[in-house]
C-alpha cells in the first residue's frame, strides 16, 4: 500500500513470513498471487535461513523461476550460494538475479557488472541454464515494475518485463510417460487407466507399454471430461483404454513403446533431508515416486554437501536440512527418468513407516549397472522341501529386550529343548554375530540399523535352508525389527519380547556393562543413553523379572511344539 511518500513498499508484498515469524507460528513458505495483462504468478516466498532449507526447497519444488537477490553493497555471500545451490538440486532452469540496493552504490554500473559476472560463473557451476541479471533498487521502484532513468547504462529490461517475457514454460520430458493415478472400472464394459501425463504426447493407436514390466498394447481411446481426445499432451489428465486385456495397477507407469522408461531397483540420487530425527542408512522407508510407494533403503551415503560452499563432505548420517549424494535401493524395480529429465518420474519423498511423516525429498541421478544386471537365480530345492525332509517348519524366533533381560538365556534353553526333541536350529546370538560377520560395526544407531539388518538377512538364509532360527539381540529399534518381519512370509515370524525393568536388568548387569556404562565408560549403552523402543504387539511377551528362566523357556517351547502342528519331529 503506498505510505505518505506514495513510495510502493514492495516488501509488503512478502512480509507474511515476517508476520508469521513475529506470532511465533510455524515458518513454511508464504504465497502471494497477482497477475498483469500478460501472466499470472505464485510468489512462493520462503525463509532464506540455512535452518529453513527444506521450506526453500518446498518453495522451489514447484515453481518455474526464481529471483534471488543480492544486495549491491556486499555482494555474493554465502546464502546467495546456498538458494542458487538449491534452486539447482531442484531443476529450476531460470534465475534472474536482482541487485539490489542500487541506490546505496551510486548507481554504480561497475559495481554492478562485477556482481553479475560473478554470479554467472557461480549459476554455470551449480548446472543452471538461463541467468538474467538486472539492478535495481526496491524502496524506490527503480527497475521494478518500471525502467529507471538513473541507470542508464542498463539496456535490459525492468523486473516486472523480465517476468512477463522469459520464457518459463515447465520442461517437459520428450518421450510419453503417464504414471497410473486410477484404474477406472465402474462396469464390464468399461477399463480405463486415469493419471496425467508427465512426458510426451500419446495417440490413438499409438503403442505403448506397461513398466516396470514389459505387456505391451495400443491406445484405443482417450478420454476426458469432456469428451475423447485424438492426442493428449504433457500436463493433461486423461484416461487411456487400451486395446487389450493388459495386468494395469496404480503405480505402473504407462510409456512409449518404442521408447520406454529404464526400469531399475537401485540408484544414485540427492537427498535432502527434511525429518527431524536424522536419516538411518539401511533403515527402511517408504518411497514414494509418481503414483508408486515402495520400500526403500539407503544403502551409502557417498558424501554430503555444505550447501554454503558446495564443498563435499564424508557423512555417516544426514541431519535435518542436509544434502547428500546417496545410494538408494528399493524392495521392487520402477520405471523412472533422471529427475534433470523428469520430475516426476525422477522426483520422489521418503516417508517414515512409523511416524507417516515425510521425512526426505529426493533427485534420481542414475541407475546403477548392478541392479539391470543382477538377476534372481531359481532352484528347484525350496524351503519347504528342506523344511520336510528335516520334518519341521522353518521359523524365525526373534528375541528382543534390553541387555540382561533373559534373551540369551532364554533362548538357549529353548533351543536345548528343540534340539533334544530332534528339531534343526540355529542360535544367532548378538553378542557372537558381532565377533565375525558384524565385527565392523559399533553402537552407534546406524550401526545398529547395520548389525539387525544383516543378522535378518542371515537368519531369513538359515529359514530358506529349513531351519528352526533363534535370533537373540537386543534390536532396540521398531522400525528395523519390522523390516526383520517383512523379510519372512506369513506365519514364519515371531517376535518374542523379553521384557525386564530396567532396574532389573540393571542390577543382574550379567557382563558388568551396566555399571561401566553409568561410569561413563561406555557410550550409547541400550537403556542409559541409548533408546530401547518397546515392541507394541509382540507374539509373545515375556515378563522375567521374579520368574525361573526354565519355566519360561518350557511355555515358549510347548507354544512351538503345538505350532509345529506335531510335524513328524524325531523323538
Ligand atoms: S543391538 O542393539 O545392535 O541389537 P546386540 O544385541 O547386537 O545390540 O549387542 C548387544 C550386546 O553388546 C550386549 O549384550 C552387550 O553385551 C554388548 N554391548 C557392548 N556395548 C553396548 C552398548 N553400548 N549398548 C548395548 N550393548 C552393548
Amino acid at each position: 500500500m503506498p505510505g505518505a511518500t506514495d513510495v510502493l513498499d514492495f516488501s509488503l508484498l512478502t512480509d507474511g513470513l515476517d508476520a508469521e515469524r513475529e506470532q511465533g507460528i510455524t515458518i513454511d513458505v508464504a504465497y502471494r498471487y497477482f497477475h498483469t495483462a500478460r501472466r499470472g504468478f505464485i510468489v512462493a516466498d520462503c525463509p532464506g535461513h540455512e535452518q529453513y532449507t527444506r521450506n526453500m526447497a518446498t518453495g522451489a519444488s514447484n515453481a518455474e523461476l526464481a529471483v534471488v537477490l543480492v544486495d549491491a553493497r556486499k555482494g555474493l555471500l554465502p546464502q546467495t550460494r546456498r538458494h542458487t545451490y538449491i534452486c539447482g538440486l531442484l531443476g529450476i532452469r531460470q534465475v534472474v538475479l536482482a541487485v539490489n540496493k542500487m541506490d546505496l552504490v551510486d548507481y554504480d554500473q561497475a559495481t554492478y557488472e562485477a556482481i553479475a559476472a560473478q554470479y554467472r560463473v557461480l549459476a554455470q557451476s551449480l548446472g543452471i541454464a538461463a541467468v538474467h541479471c538486472l539492478p535495481v533498487a526496491a524502496p524506490t521502484g527503480d527497475n521494478v515494475g518500471s525502467r529507471s532513468p538513473r541507470m542508464p547504462w542498463y539496456a535490459g529490461g525492468s523486473l516486472l518485463e523480465l517476468l512477463e517475457s522469459i520464457d518459463a514454460a515447465p520442461f517437459q520430458a520428450a518421450d510419453f510417460r503417464m504414471p497410473v493415478q486410477w484404474v477406472n472400472r465402474p462396469d464390464h464394459s468399461f477399463r480405463g487407466y486415469a493419471g496425467t501425463i508427465c512426458g510426451g504426447s500419446v495417440a490413438c493407436g499409438d503403442e505403448i507399454v506397461v513398466q516396470p514390466g514389459v505387456q505391451r498394447a495400443r491406445i484405443e481411446r482417450i478420454v476426458t471430461a469432456d469428451g475423447d481426445l485424438q492426442r493428449a499432451v504433457a500436463g493433461q489428465a486423461v484416461t487411456l483404454c487400451l486395446d487389450r486385456e493388459v495386468g494395469v495397477s496404480r503405480g505402473d507407469v504407462i510409456a512409449d513403446a518404442l521408447r520406454p522408461a529404464p526400469v531399475a531397483d537401485q540408484f544414485t540420487c540427492h537427498l535432502l533431508w527434511l525429518g527431524d530425527a536424522a536419516l538411518l542408512p539401511n533403515r527402511t522407508y517408504w518411497l514414494k515416486i509418481g503414483t508408486r510407494t515402495v520400500n526403500a533403503r539407503v544403502m551409502s551415503i557417498k558424501y554430503k554437501v555444505d550447501v554454503n560452499s558446495q564443498s563435499r563432505l564424508a557423512a555417516r548420517h544426514l541431519e535435518l536440512n542436509e544434502v547428500g549424494y546417496c545410494t538408494v535401493g528399493l524392495d521392487d524395480a520402477i520405471a523412472f527418468e533422471p529427475y534433470a529429465s523428469n520430475h516426476t518420474l525422477g522426483g520422489f519423498i521418503l516417508i517414515d513407516r512409523l511416524s507417516n511423516a515425510t521425512v526426505a525429498c529426493g533427485m534420481l541421478d542414475f541407475a546403477l549397472g548392478r541392479s539391470a544386471n543382477v538377476h534372481w537365480q531359481h532352484v528347484d530345492i525350496d524351503k519347504s522341501v528342506r523344511g520336510a525332509s528335516k520334518g519341521q517348519r522353518p521359523l524365525c524366533l526373534w528375541f528382543t529386550g534390553l541387555s540382561g533381560a533373559g534373551k540369551s538365556t532364554i533362548a538357549n534353553l529353548v533351543e536345548r529343548r528343540l534340539h533334544t526333541l530332534g528339531y534343526h536350529t540355529y542360535l544367532l546370538d548378538g553378542d557372537n554375530v558381532r565377533h565375525g560377520i558384524n565385527k565392523d560395526l559399533g553402537f552407534t544407531p546406524e550401526d545398529r540399523v547395520e548389525n539387525i539388518r544383516r543378522i535378518a538377512e542371515v537368519a531369513h538364509l538359515m529359514v530358506d535352508a529349513g531351519l528352526i532360527v533363534l535370533v537373540s539381540v537386543i534390536s532396540p529399534y521398531r522400525s528395523e525389527r519390522r523390516s526383520a518381519r517383512e523379510l519372512f512370509a506369513e506365519g514364519e515370524f515371531m517376535e518374542v519380547f523379553v521384557d525386564a525393568p530396567l532396574a532389573v536388568c540393571e542390577e543382574r548387569d550379567p557382563k558388568g556393562l551396566y555399571q561401566r556404562a553409568r561410569a561413563g565408560e561406555i557410550r550409547n549403552f541400550t537403556g542409559i543413553d541409548s533408546p530401547y523402543e518397546k515392541p507394541e504387539t509382540p507374539d509373545v511377551h515375556l515378563q522375567t523379572a521374579g520368574q525361573r528362566a526354565e519355566q519360561l523357556a518350557e511355555q515358549l517351547t510347548e507354544r512351538l511344539l503345538a505350532e509345529q502342528g506335531g510335524i513328524g519331529s524325531v523323538d
